[in-house]
């Protein structure tokens, strides 16, 4: 399973990166609007300290518009992922770029019928958002089984990247669903290896090598 970070902060990013665990990034506008920087010196220096893929996130709504976009983008860097939203001219502009060897994410994915089209259309990652369905009071998380089981049933090739997630938790059950990606905010990732049994057994090993030392 890769994890990915779900931010645009350098900060959080350099520290993802040290642990050792970070396989790629996942930005949006708003995520971008957070930092205040220039948008391309963003991603270049995300790219400059991940290597892995960037999803980069298109603001036109028409087909014409997001092509145009993304290949501003795909240039930047070998890592940029254009990040499309499910829509149909997110369907058609996913379809073209796709052929081109642009790698897409499909992104506000809320529905497996809107995963099924976006695999039809070559996405290389398709994004159901988890927490924001469970915000509307419906299991988010079903959504991201449903769509790996509609996947291995086709054996399409598109990668199930499982976004919006809140807490720990959802880690864990998209890893036990087999969702190939997790793009989480950096306080997940902490509170993934939190535990104070683990605080307290350590602080108690450390007593006790002082009381050794001393006999
Ligand atoms: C994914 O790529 C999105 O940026 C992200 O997961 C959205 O999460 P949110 O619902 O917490 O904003």
């Amino acid at each position: 399973m890769k994890f990915f970070l779900d931010t645009a902060n350098i900060n959080e990013i350099r520290e993802a990166a040290a642990l050792g665990v970070l396989d790629g990034i996942t930005t949006n506008p708003s995520l971008i609007a957070k930092e205040g920087k220039p948008f391309k010196q963003a991603i270049l220096e995300i790219c400059g300290i991940v290597d892995g893929p960037v999803s980069v996130e298109v603001v036109s709504t028409d087909a014409g518009g997001m092509c145009k976009e993304a290949h501003e983008f795909a240039p930047w860097h070998k890592n940029v992922v254009v990040k499309l939203p499910t829509t149909r001219d997110g369907l058609k502009a996913c379809k073209c770029l796709s052929q081109e060897g642009i790698p897409i994410n499909m992104t506000l994915c809320f529905s497996p019928n809107q995963a099924l089209l976006v695999a039809k259309a070559g996405a290389a990652y398709v994004s159901p958002f988890v927490g924001r369905l469970d915000d509307i009071s419906h299991v988010g998380m079903d959504l991201v089984r449903q769509i790996i089981q509609i996947y291995k049933n086709y054996n399409f090739k598109t990668q199930v990247l499982a976004a919006s997630l809140r807490h720990p938790l959802h880690v864990v059950e998209a890893a036990l669903a087999g969702a190939h990606v997790a793009t989480m905010p950096f306080k997940v990732l902490e509170l993934m290896f939190k535990h104070p049994l683990t605080d307290r057994g350590l602080e108690q090993f450390l007593k006790d090598w002082e009381k050794a030392k001393k006999s």
